[in-house]
């Protein structure tokens, strides 16, 4: 068989990392060609020695400088900016990007690979809600391909073989409800940092962890699914089901459910996507059916969760309005981790900055880099830094 050619872009995070865990698994299967990061230089380094790829690049010019030392004298291209990425991104002799980067950083390399026609691999869900007409626009133009990463939309992508897109009737995207789901409202205030990171089924990079716990990232997720799926949001769904076992679910025409299942490891929805359109042995552990008792189910709570709303009338929106909410929850939970604001403060500020932003329906590029731009700015001038 002949191997897959891969690039991965942010391959020193929680997804990169268990991405090069699949592929150890799979030898012979896959060569990487390059692996990107943002200024973990002491991790790229032991990354290269497993893989060799022929290309690494580090965001951060002066970790560079430490990465060129800890690898001198081997035969690998060190690249040094974020230029660099979207030039791996469209690296000749490759045949599937993965992008693993956080947040609106991935948005160029993600656009730049599926204008070069390569099929994407995308854990990088920003991309898509920030630059969501321009890929819409492409994926209508060239029938690029995106072979999502995150597991609620690996469910959907796979729930929706059982039936054609004419049939589909809904979206039904699975939520942990994150570590305040039983939280009373008023104890918001005081939530600390180390509570937020506390999710209680998956274990992630800690932007994804933040926005777990506002439910944040379920509203990037529905806008997500409207994006890859071509469907408004009003027919995607968002369900709480604590357990983490189903990642997501299909309503078709005739009323049938179909639902995918399996434990919440990461790395399954990566081998699906690697290894698209085939289906491998993989020993991450079955579900234990017989044991696991209970499948719990219940309505997201929009007064608790004022981010998630947002995030509908938002991606009903269109336009820059998905770039703005997304910029400015960045900002937010940045500022949140450096203990600069209040758990509460990260949907008080995006609410604010949605509000005040004017939306450009028909956006260029440049018009969805503007709104980033003022959002973060105006965002950073509310979080006081
Ligand atoms: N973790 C999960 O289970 C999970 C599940 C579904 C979807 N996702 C999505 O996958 C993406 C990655 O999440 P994660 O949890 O893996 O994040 P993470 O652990 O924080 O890792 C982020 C990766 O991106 C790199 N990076 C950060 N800023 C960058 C920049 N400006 N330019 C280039 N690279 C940059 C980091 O490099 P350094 O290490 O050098 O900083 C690291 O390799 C996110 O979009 C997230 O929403 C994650």
């Amino acid at each position: 068989m002949v191997p897959k050619r891969l690039v991965i872009l942010g391959s020193t995070g929680s997804i990169g990392r268990s991405c090069l865990d699949v592929i150890s698994r799979h030898p012979g299967r896959f060569i990487v060609r390059a692996l990107a990061a943002h200024s973990n230089a002491e991790l790229l380094a032991e990354q290269y020695r497993a893989v060799k790829p022929d290309y690494l690049c580090l965001v951060d010019g002066t970790r560079a400088a430490e990465l060129r030392s800890r690898l001198s004298g081997e035969p690998v291209e060190i690249l040094v900016g974020e230029d660099e990425l979207i030039r791996l991104a469209t690296l000749d002799n490759t045949d599937t990007v993965v992008n693993a980067v956080v947040g609106a950083a991935g948005l160029m390399a993600s656009l730049e690979t599926v204008k070069s026609g390569r099929p994407l691999a995308l854990a990088n869900k920003e991309s898509l809600v920030c630059g969501g007409p321009l890929f819409s626009r492409l994926m209508k133009k060239s029938g690029a391909k995106i072979l999502p990463i995150d597991s609620e939309h690996s469910a959907i992508w796979q729930a929706l073989a059982c039936g054609k897109e004419s049939e589909l009737r809904r979206i039904i995207i699975t939520a942990s409800g994150g570590p305040f789901r039983n939280l009373p409202l008023e104890k918001f205030q005081s939530i600390t940092v180390e509570q937020a990171l506390d999710h209680p089924t998956w274990k992630m990079g800690p932007k994804i962890t933040i926005d777990s716990a506002t439910l944040v990232n379920k509203g990037l997720e529905v806008i997500e699914a409207v994006v890859l799926f071509s469907i408004p949001a009003d027919k995607v769904s968002v369900v709480i089901h604590p357990q983490s076992i189903i990642h997501s679910m299909v309503e078709f025409i005739d009323s049938s459910v179909i639902a995918q299942l399996s434990k919440p490891d990461m790395r399954l929805p990566i081998t699906y996507a690697l290894f698209w359109p085939d289906r491998v042995e993989s020993d991450f552990g079955s579900v234990d059916i017989e044991k696991l008792g209970q499948f719990t189910f219940e309505p997201p709570d929009l007064e608790k969760f004022r981010a998630l709303k947002l995030a509908y009338q938002v991606a009903a929106t269109g336009g820059t309005a998905p770039a703005v909410f997304n910029a400015a929850n960045e900002v937010a939970v940045n500022a949140f981790l450096n203990n600069a604001l209040r758990f509460t403060q990260i949907t008080d500020i995006i609410e604010n900055v949605v509000e005040k932003l004017e939306v450009v329906s028909q956006p260029e590029l440049n018009d969805i880099l503007a709104a980033d731009k003022k959002a973060r700015r105006m965002a950073k001038d509310m979080s006081g830094k």
